[in-house]
């Protein structure tokens, strides 16, 4: 039985991957999700899973060297995969250190942990134990043109501290596979959309503003370009670099789905018009009129668009959701989780979004 080291777990894409593995690999895996949960983390996103005796949790920071070393002393992990991090763009411009801290020390000290315990010789390491670096296309930078796209070659050019951040951390696990041999994958992927978001980013914003009639905040003219996958197909894609592509190499995931910011925000619109009953009363406050264009985001990349070809050809990964039946999935959810999204957006996230939206 494998166990998998999994850091960010209760964030979002990291409670989405748990949920994936266990729903794919049953009893046959053990996960110990390690977070520090920030305001991100979330352990309801893990009720379904907590009393699985294949599952623990452990609360701690990446950036604690002593507490990390205990998990892989107390623990025989094969496989580790690194979601955590500091992961709003916006949260970067406004407030860097802790992005450098998190994402790159922190990450540092998974390599170094890891590599303590799987190093048997020098450059030389226990059979099968494999690191997964979940990283973003943000690294490399912004695409001013139609057609061109992110391979893997694309040289990186972040522009934010988050970016930024994260292409530190990239180059320090690339630097570890290039130095010591470590047995390493970083894949680099698009926006991810679906449930457990957490409503700082675009689609949960939108919809949770739209429900309650609140004005619908467009950075700039609203036409920068993110490119959407459904998160079920990131964790998919995680899985199956894992497990059958060449350590060592960086796979690009992404399914080809460009869509300007507001053509996303009136689609949601239209959706939620459509999923609503008229009985409902939250059907009356959404309306195109709340669309508001705001002071742009600083430094705001103009458009992300991933090319998909390598992990489409040696692995034979393609996504199974499209947009327009994943933005159902993920509207429909937030339906049935009124209760979560109240919970989350209570408290702190007041006092962030009038600091940021005044
Ligand atoms: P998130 O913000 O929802 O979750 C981050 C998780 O990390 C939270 O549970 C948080 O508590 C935890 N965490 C933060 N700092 C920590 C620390 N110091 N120690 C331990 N845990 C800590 O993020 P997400 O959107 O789920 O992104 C997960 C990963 O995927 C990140 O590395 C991000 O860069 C990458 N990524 C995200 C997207 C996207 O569209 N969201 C796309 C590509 C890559
Ligand atoms: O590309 C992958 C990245 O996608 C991940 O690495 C990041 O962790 C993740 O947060 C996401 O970054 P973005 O900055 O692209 O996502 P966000 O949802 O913040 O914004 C999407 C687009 O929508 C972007 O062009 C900014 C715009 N936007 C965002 C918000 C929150 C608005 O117009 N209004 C808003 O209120």
């Amino acid at each position: 039985m494998k166990t998998y080291l999994v850091t960010g777990g209760a964030g979002f894409i990291g409670s989405n991957y748990i949920h994936y593995m266990f729903k794919k690999y049953n009893d046959e895996i053990r996960i110990i999700n390690v977070d520090k949960l920030t305001y991100a983390g979330n352990l309801e996103n893990l009720k379904d899973v907590e009393d699985r005796e294949n599952y623990s949790f452990v609360k701690a920071d990446i950036c604690d060297a002593d507490a990390i070393n205990k998990i892989f002393e107390e623990n025989d992990i094969d496989r580790v995969v690194h979601f955590a991090a500091e992961s709003h763009v916006d949260r970067s411009i406004k407030n860097p250190d802790v992005f450098i801290k998190t994402n790159v020390l922190g990450t540092l000290v998974m390599l170094n942990a890891a590599k303590a315990a799987w190093e048997i010789g020098d450059n030389v390491y226990k059979e099968d134990k494999k690191f997964l670096h979940v990283s973003t296309d943000e690294v490399y930078g912004s695409l001013e043109k139609e057609g061109e796209y992110f391979y893997e070659t694309t040289p990186y050019d972040p522009h934010s501290p988050y970016s930024a951040s994260k292409a530190s951390s990239d180059f320090l696990v690339k630097s570890y596979m290039d130095t010591y041999k470590f047995p390493a994958n970083i894949t680099n992927c698009s926006n991810n959309y679906g449930p457990y978001q957490f409503p700082e980013k675009l689609i949960p914003l939108i919809i949770n503003n739209a429900l309650q009639g609140k004005k619908l905040p467009v950075y700039g003219d609203g036409k920068n370009v993110r490119d959407w996958l459904y998160v079920e197909d990131h964790a998919k894609g995680i899985d199956m670099v894992q497990e059958q592509g060449r350590l060592f190499e960086t796979y690009n995931i992404g399914g080809h789905n460009e869509k300007q910011n507001i053509e996303i925000i009136n689609l949601i619109i239209d959706t939620l018009q459509e999923m609503l009953p008229d009985s409902d009363p939250r059907k009356k406050l959404v309306s195109k009129d709340l669309i508001t264009y705001v002071e742009d985001r600083k430094g705001h990349d103009r458009r992300y668009a991933i090319a998909p070809d390598k992990i489409k050809a040696e692995i034979g990964w393609v996504p199974d959701t499209c947009f327009a039946e994943g933005i159902k999935l993920t509207i429909a959810w937030f339906f049935e989780h009124e209760e979560w999204m109240q919970r989350v957006t209570s408290g702190d996230y007041q006092k962030y979004y009038e600091e940021m939206y005044k």
